[in-house]
């Protein structure tokens, strides 16, 4: 299958029908019950059963649709296919963004699926698991939510913001992201947390939060939340124009960015530990 060149639109297909199945797993497996089958990080940083029966799952439907194609995932890396060829499709898997969220109930986690040729996302899809709103995107083709092309928000004042961000699993790097927090909202509309990275990603998207901002994403938190953020005209990078990516991710409006990029960087949000 590697060098068979497929589109950004078929891979988009293919990521839909994956995910569409891997969330109606997490579904049903929430409604039977769920728990902590392990921890990463931290003693927070959880795993369900429900994030390696879904991850599995998808990898098991990536070999059959895609065999030659390297996948890396949140709960198995990338060890069991191994690193893409030259030119080759690497898939990026979340199988549950926002697992705290769904191990307590919270409608606000989801299956992130991106694929990426030559180190670059060309289509990613982001469907949350309680609600089944679904957001996808192409390289150079947009971005969407069921049928409707989206737009990020047209805010210019950052004092009228509403600014999504996140915090990481160990308690070093959660005090140094709070001190960031609380020297930062003074000087936006407000702040939100709501738990899950890919979909705080397509908020911004649509407008519904103006930006987000976080330190210490993964691959698989940024991928395929990314590519719809930026579909819909953020600027998404890290600070003082590095990539982003775990030092820090900044998506914002182009009217936003400087603003929000200047307070930050003067915050140091991607120092700490
Ligand atoms: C986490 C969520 C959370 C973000 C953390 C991520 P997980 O992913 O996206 O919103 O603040 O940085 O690790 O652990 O739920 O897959």
């Amino acid at each position: 299958m590697i060098g068979s060149a497929p589109t950004p639109p078929e891979l988009l297909e293919i990521a839909i029908t994956v995910a569409r199945d891997a969330a109606a797993t997490a579904h049903r497996m929430r409604a039977e019950g769920v728990s902590v089958a392990a921890t990463k990080s931290t003693v927070t940083d959880v795993v369900t059963a429900a994030d390696r029966a879904v991850e599995r799952q998808v990898l098991t439907a990536l070999r059959t649709r895609r065999p030659g194609d390297a996948v890396l995932g949140e709960e198995y890396g990338a060890g069991e296919t191994g690193p893409a060829a030259d030119g080759g499709v690497r898939w990026i898997v979340d199988p549950i963004d926002g697992t705290v969220n769904y191990l307590y109930g919270l409608p606000y986690c989801a299956v992130s699926l991106a694929a990426e040729v030559a180190g670059e996302v060309v289509a990613g899809v982001v469907r949350n698991i309680a609600t089944g709103e679904e957001w996808t995107a192409t390289a150079g083709g947009g971005a969407w939510r069921d049928g409707a092309r989206l737009r990020c928000s047209a805010e210019t004042d950052l004092g009228q913001a509403l600014v999504a961000t996140g915090f990481g699993y160990d308690a070093g790097r959660r005090a140094h992201q709070a001190r960031v927090v609380a020297e930062l909202i003074p000087h936006v509309r407000d702040i939100r947390r709501m738990g899950a990275a890919a979909l705080d990603l397509c908020l911004a998207a649509e407008g519904r939060v103006d930006a987000y901002y976080e330190k210490g994403l993964a691959a698989w938190d940024l991928a395929a939340g990314g590519l719809v953020a930026r579909e819909a005209g953020l600027r998404v990078t890290g600070l003082s124009g590095r990539p982003p990516g775990p030092d820090l991710v900044i998506a914002a409006p182009p009217a936003l960015f400087e603003p929000l990029h200047t307070r930050l960087a003067a915050l140091d949000a991607s120092g700490g530990p």
